[in-house]
């Protein structure tokens, strides 16, 4: 983990209030993986003061750029929304733990709801260099939310519209549920969304005996285990884990969903 500074090299918007942007890796810091996230400070005052957690959304070693997928959402994304090609942004990173690959099951699916797309989408991309296959299905309140990406023409991508209006009718969990029972064994699911999204994930594969990592996304105020502001209550012995240390990626027995 570093602190550096980094040109933007594109900020484009890829459907309503969703943007990606492309920035430079500085070539002394560690690469980032699929799961982690940086931290930004958006502005060069004091306001907004704190920085602001993102999930990796890519990485090309060619090019030497990090990208994220970003919602405009309040002060600091509104901010970031605004930046443009050859702009300087405050980096922190790379902070957090990965997904990790079980090359001994059969089965990769990848959940996304929302802004979940970003470290999704880095990870699908990731298990395609190490030859492995997988299922992504991604989660949208309507039409107007679904990002317009090539990506997404792809046959193991499934899009999942609550209205109907692009896709499949109904939630990411609706559509697994219209799949076989044997899909489920022997596989592994990888999901980032919002937290109802990823408690419905962590029910179906209990019900299916299948193993569930979530990559969570709680507030943060310090991003790097000082304040204790980002914890969880999780089953065991010590009751909260940290998002941005322990976390995000956690298996989804140990979280205490509420
Ligand atoms: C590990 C991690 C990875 C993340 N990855 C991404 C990502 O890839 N893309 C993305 O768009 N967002 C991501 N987020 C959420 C992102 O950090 C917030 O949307 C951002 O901090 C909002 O800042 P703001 O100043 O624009 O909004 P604020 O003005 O601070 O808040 C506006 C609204 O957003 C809500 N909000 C603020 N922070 C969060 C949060 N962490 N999670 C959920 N809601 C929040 C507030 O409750 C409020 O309703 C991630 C968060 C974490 C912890
Ligand atoms: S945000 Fe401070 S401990 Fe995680």
């Amino acid at each position: 983990m570093k602190h550096f500074f980094s040109r933007i090299y594109s900020n484009i918007v890829l459907c309503e209030d969703l943007y990606e942007m492309v920035f430079s890796w500085n070539e002394e810091v560690q690469l980032p993986l699929p799961g982690q996230f940086c931290t930004i400070h958006v502005a060069q005052s004091t306001s907004p003061l704190l920085r602001r957690p993102f999930a990796f959304s890519g990485f090309d070693p060619l090019e030497k750029t990090a990208s994220i997928v970003f919602k405009k959402v309040g002060v600091s994304t509104e901010i970031l929304a605004g930046k443009q090609c050859g702009d300087v942004v405050d980096i922190i990173g790379p902070l957090g733990n990965s997904f990790l690959a079980y090359p001994q099951r059969q089965r990769n699916i990848l959940v996304a709801g929302g802004t979940g797309l970003g470290p999704i989408f880095f990870w699908k991309r990731f298990l395609q260099q190490q030859k492995a296959s997988s299922l992504m299905v991604a989660g949208y309140s309507s039409k107007s939310l679904v990002p317009d990406i090539e990506e997404f023409d792809d046959e193991t991508v499934v899009i999942c519209t609550d209205d109907g209006s692009q896709g499949f009718r109904g939630t990411v969990v609706d559509y697994l549920r219209t799949l076989p029972d044997d899909f489920f064994q022997d596989t592994t699911l990888y999901c980032c969304g919002p937290w109802g999204m990823l408690k419905a994930c962590n029910d179906f594969a209990l019900d299916q005996g299948s193993e569930c990592y979530v990559s969570l996304e709680q507030i943060m105020a310090c991003g790097v285990g000082a304040c204790m502001g980002c914890a969880v209550k999780i089953i065991g012995e010590s009751s909260f884990a940290r998002v941005c240390i322990e976390g995000p990626v956690f298996n989804s027995k140990v979280i205490a969903w509420t």
